[in-house]
């Protein structure tokens, strides 16, 4: 089928590459003609070292490429997702299948970014939610990744799983959009904070403290917004966590790494190069558990660092000295 990836930073790359893998008549679109000109000129993306670009994967900066498509992802940063959105409305036909491949929740909405789609295109092309633990690095040169495609229906997400399924790229469905999305979006929070605890040499008993209890928190602000219990447990929940939490092509990772050494934050982004997505989320983690009225101790302190000055070294003493209580919510209730 003819489709197009919006977006040509890792993910986006990694994931055109899988499309056309697959056999369909794949394009690339850059967010500027500089960007795309580099591309052309190397047939090699500055994020996916190493892994070339074949001549058959179309490269543009032109939206125009999304008409005719029967398949569109978008794979930009998060805070770029709905004025991507917003250009496509006239440009596509009714019925594209939308792929909203990016992890975060919109900013000041607090929406989650297949609702931002939905909005901006009008609502007459379906949009199915990408999500797991896949890392663009190991996804662009092949290796076994698994992960889940989240539909408003079976049918849809199924069309979805036709599409990326291959050999090396292992693709579940879903009907769970609201977990997925959440799962993915605040992970990169937790992730954030296993890298300051890795910046700060703490042991391995409190990064699995911190995992699991975030994951506790996580389950809880999803449940709350009306996700699906197995989706916690699965790829786009606990896969997606372990994979950010102790990989070092995690960027949310490794800007915390950098935190926890005591690098200033403004600092610790730049040298990350790339989106850090975990800071958005923190924010919207923090409006969001208030509106559903949950509990986020781990999200709270990650905004307290990163949006109110708090120093990190003093976040795991307080977080430790919190009062006691069940491992289960409703247990002894
Ligand atoms: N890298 C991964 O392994 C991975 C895996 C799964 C999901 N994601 C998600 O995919 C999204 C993109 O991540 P990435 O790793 O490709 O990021 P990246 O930092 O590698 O690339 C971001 C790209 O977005 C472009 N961009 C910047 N501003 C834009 C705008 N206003 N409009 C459109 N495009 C704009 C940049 O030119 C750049 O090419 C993020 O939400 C991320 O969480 C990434």
């Amino acid at each position: 089928m003819k489709t197009a990836v919006l977006g040509s930073g890792g993910w986006g790359t990694a994931l055109a590459l899988v499309l056309l893998d697959n056999g369909h008549e794949t394009t690339l679109w850059s967010y500027t003609e500089e960007k795309n000109k580099i591309l052309k000129e190397k047939r090699e993306s500055p994020m996916l070292k190493g892994v070339a670009l074949p001549e058959k994967l179309a490269l543009t900066a032109d939206l125009d490429c999304v008409r005719d498509c029967e398949l569109v992802v978008l794979a930009t940063p998060s805070f770029a997702v709905r004025e991507t959105a917003a250009k496509l409305k006239d440009r596509l036909k009714p019925g594209t299948l939308l792929v909203s491949a990016s992890k975060g929740i919109e900013r000041g909405t607090s929406l989650r970014l297949s609702e931002v789609i939905e909005e901006e295109t009008g609502g007459t092309c379906p949009v199915v939610v990408l999500s797991g633990p896949s890392h663009a690095e190991e996804v662009g040169r092949g290796i076994p990744t698994g992960v889940v495609a989240a539909g408003p229906d079976e049918e849809t997400a199924r069309r979805v799983q036709a599409a990326f399924m291959s050999r090396r790229f292992r693709v579940y469905t879903t009907d769970d959009r609201i977990g997925t999305e959440i799962c993915a979006a605040l992970k990169n929070v937790i992730a954030l904070c296993a890298g300051c605890l890795d910046g700060m040499g703490a042991g391995d008993n409190t990064k699995a403290l911190l995992m699991t209890r975030g994951m506790a928190e996580i389950a809880r602000l999803s449940v709350a917004l009306g996700a699906r219990r197995e989706t916690i447990t699965g790829l786009a929940g606990v896969g997606d966590l372990i994979v950010t939490c102790c990989s070092m092509h995690s960027r949310n990772r490794r800007c915390g790494i950098l935190i926890g050494r005591g690098v200033p934050i403004p600092e610790a982004i730049e040298q990350v190069g790339a989106v850090v997505e975990g800071c958005y989320a923190a924010a919207n983690a923090r409006t969001l558990a208030a509106k559903a009225g949950v509990e986020m101790p781990i999200a709270q302190v990650a905004y307290e660092v990163l949006y109110e000055g708090r120093d990190v070294t003093t976040v795991v003493t307080d977080l430790m000295g919190r009062a006691g209580r069940s491992e289960y919510e409703e247990s002894w209730a």
